[in-house]
């Protein structure tokens, strides 16, 4: 992270230091134990993809203005309400190397301050001049719950698709990352080819990222990473490597790795890493994280050079090989 922050986000540390400042004015409540969730949860600010992409896309494409730091607020504090809520879904202990909100608060303070999150964004939003970022916020917010709703209705179906999988992660992940790209652009007086290439090159990325992140959910190491992994298997949510496997398999292999993921032996994950080892599962996940980076880093080719093109490549390229 501390790369992260110095090598790669010098060029927008201000907007990213105004853009944290909003986000902290903008919480602030007169009730001490709301005001009290809301300084914990500032704690979750991790590598901040989201307002450091859009404020890059914004130099990318133009010029950045007053607006982008109150935007940069706004797609980190989506970002994070959905965090509060999927460790609710998700039963997970740690978020950021800290206890998650529901195991400090209990899930009732879990999903309502999730909530707050989610209509401070809007409240942000509305301050502006133009609607255009209230109504993409509006859509992409939408689309974030419908992702989470699509993958909580597949739960334990062995059978999910690679099309149904990779229609839950552009909703629930991909959806917020192509509109911080889109914003930047849109808010920085890019033309609407433009605006669309960055979109694409958002939704690319994101795409990759959680394909990444659901990598590090079976092969992470929880203390890089920072959060409780292993709860994609344990909720019965398939994702890529596994789809990879039980397609490759036969009937008997199949079964084999169906009643290993309905297993709650100890050694289970181990077990499941081994077997999609064998399937060379695993490579296979990686290999398409490589080729969504290099459809989002296509995108660029058409833009002007500029340093800000250049760091949207490096992140791209971070986001293949990312180990938090
Ligand atoms: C985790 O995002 C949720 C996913 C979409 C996989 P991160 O926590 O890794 O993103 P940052 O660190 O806030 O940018
Ligand atoms: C959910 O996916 C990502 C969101 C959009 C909230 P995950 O469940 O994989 O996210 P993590 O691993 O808990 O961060
Ligand atoms: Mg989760
Ligand atoms: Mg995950």
């Amino acid at each position: 992270m501390t790369v992260l922050q110095h090598d790669l986000y010098g060029g927008i540390q201000a907007e990213l230091d105004a853009s944290a400042a909003i986000f902290r004015d903008e919480l602030r409540s007169d009730l001490p134990f709301v005001n009290e969730l809301c300084e914990y949860v500032e704690r979750y600010h991790g590598k901040r993809v989201r307002p450091a992409v859009l404020l890059l896309a914004g130099q990318a494409a133009g010029r950045l203005t007053p607006a982008h730091a109150v935007l940069a607020a706004v797609v980190e504090m989506v970002h994070i309400a959905t965090l509060v809520h999927d460790d609710v879904l998700d039963d997970a202990d740690t978020r950021r190397h800290l206890p998650t909100v529901c195991r400090l608060s209990g899930n009732e303070a879990a999903v309502l301050l999730g909530d707050v999150l989610f209509s401070h964004a809007y409240h942000l939003c509305s301050g502006l001049e133009s609607q255009f970022a209230a109504r993409q916020i509006g859509r992409t917010a939408v689309a974030l719950c419908e992702g989470e709703l699509l993958q909580v209705s597949n739960r334990g179906r062995f059978d999910l698709s690679e099309a149904t999988y990779l229609e839950i992660i552009l909703r629930k992940t991909a959806s917020l990352i192509a509109t911080s790209c889109l914003l930047g652009a849109h808010y920085a007086g890019a033309d609407e080819g433009t605006v669309r290439r960055l979109a694409t090159f958002g939704e690319s990325l994101g795409i990759a990222f959680q394909i990444r992140d659901d990598l590090l959910d079976i092969t992470g190491d929880a203390a890089e990473v920072g959060k409780t992994l292993g709860r994609d298997v344990e909720k019965g949510k398939l994702t890529l490597p596994l789809i990879h496997h039980l397609r490759a398999v036969d009937a008997r292999e199949r079964a084999a790795t169906e009643a290993l993921l309905s297993d709650t032996g100890d050694d289970r994950d181990a077990r499941i890493v081994e077997r999609l080892r064998e399937t060379d599962s695993i490579a296979f996940a990686h290999d398409r994280v490589r080729v969504h980076v290099g459809t989002a880093i296509a995108q660029l080719d058409a833009l002007p050079p500029s340093p800000a093109r250049d760091t949207l490549r490096v992140m791209a390229d971070f986001v293949a090989s990312r180990t938090f």
